[in-house]
C-alpha cells in the first residue's frame, strides 16, 4: 500500500501546471495514448484523475481510473461532479486490482516504479496483462532505468530535484523534491534495471515492449526557447514505455 499521495495530492495536483508537465510530459504522454476513439481505457494511478479527464475528452467509450490514494481519488471523484464527464474511479493497488474486464488500452503516467521490489512488479504486470485483450497495449511513462547514477541533477530549473540511494540496485528508493507555488513536498519511487523490468514483463506475459524517447511540444521552443528544454532532454529522468500482449 502506498499511501504517500494523501499528504500531497493537493500540491502533486498543482504541479502539474509547470511548463515541463505540459509540454513534455502530457505531449510524451498523450503520444503513446494514440487514437482512443470509442475505445474502452484503463488509466492506471491516475491519481487526480489529469490524464484520466484528457482521454475521455478524447473520445474514449469508457474510462477508468484507478489510484491507491483515497485522497488523490476524492481530488478525482470532486471534478467529475463539479463536470461529469462519465468516468468512473476506483481507489485499488494495481498490485491487488480487482476484476473490471478487459480494455483496449491501458494507461498509466507513474505506476511501475512504486513497485518497492520484483515481486510487485510482477504482481502489478500480471494484473495489466490480465486486463488486455491478445494484442492489447499497455503505455506509460516510468523512471529512466538508464539514467547514469552520477547523473540524479540539474533540474532545479524545471521546479523538482531527485536523488537515489548509493550504491544503486534494485529496489533502491529514489527521492522526488518538487517545488510548487513556493512550498517543497517529496515523494518516493524505487529504480529497476532495464533488464529486471524486461525480465518481468516477458514473465508477466508481455510478447513485446519498447522503451521510448520523451518528446518535446513544439509549442515549449515557442513558449521557452529551445534552450531551456536542453538540460532536461539531456539527462531525462523519465522514459516513455509501451508493452503488448
Ligand atoms: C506521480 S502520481 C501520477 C498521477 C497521474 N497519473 C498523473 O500523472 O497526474 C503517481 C500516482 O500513483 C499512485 N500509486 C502509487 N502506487 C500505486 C499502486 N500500487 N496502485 C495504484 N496507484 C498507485 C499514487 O497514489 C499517485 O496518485
Amino acid at each position: 500500500m502506498n499511501a504517500q499521495y494523501d499528504a500531497i495530492a493537493e500540491q502533486y495536483r498543482r504541479s502539474k501546471d509547470a511548463p515541463l508537465r505540459r509540454y513534455v510530459e502530457a505531449y510524451t504522454f498523450m503520444q503513446l495514448v494514440g487514437d482512443v476513439h470509442g475505445k474502452r481505457v484503463l488509466d492506471l494511478a491516475c491519481g487526480e484523475g489529469f490524464y484520466s479527464r484528457r482521454i475521455k475528452e478524447l473520445g474514449a467509450a469508457e474510462v477508468v481510473g484507478v489510484d491507491v490514494s483515497p485522497a488523490m481519488i476524492t481530488l478525482a471523484e470532486q471534478q467529475e461532479q463539479a463536470a461529469p464527464l462519465g468516468i468512473d474511479y476506483v481507489c485499488a493497488d494495481v498490485q491487488a486490482l480487482p476484476e473490471l474486464g478487459s480494455f483496449d488500452l491501458i494507461a498509466a503516467a507513474y505506476l511501475l516504479h512504486y513497485a518497492p521490489d520484483e515481486r510487485a512488479l510482477l504482481r502489478m504486470c500480471v494484473h495489466i496483462v490480465r486486463s488486455l485483450p491478445a494484442g492489447g497495449r499497455f503505455v506509460a511513462l516510468n523512471e529512466n532505468p538508464d539514467q547514469a547514477v552520477g547523473q540524479y541533477a540539474g533540474y532545479e530549473q524545471y521546479g523538482f530535484n531527485k536523488t537515489v540511494e548509493r550504491p544503486r540496485r534494485d529496489g533502491s528508493k529514489i527521492t522526488y523534491f518538487m517545488i510548487a507555488d513556493a512550498s517543497l513536498f517529496e515523494f518516493h519511487a524505487y529504480h529497476f534495471s532495464r533488464m529486471t523490468y524486461e525480465r518481468v514483463f516477458a514473465v508477466a506475459g508481455f510478447r513485446s515492449s519498447a522503451w521510448l524517447p520523451l518528446q518535446l511540444d513544439a509549442a515549449g521552443v515557442d513558449a521557452h526557447g529551445r534552450d531551456y528544454w536542453q538540460e532536461y532532454l539531456a539527462n531525462p529522468p523519465i522514459i516513455g514505455l509501451e508493452c503488448r500482449v
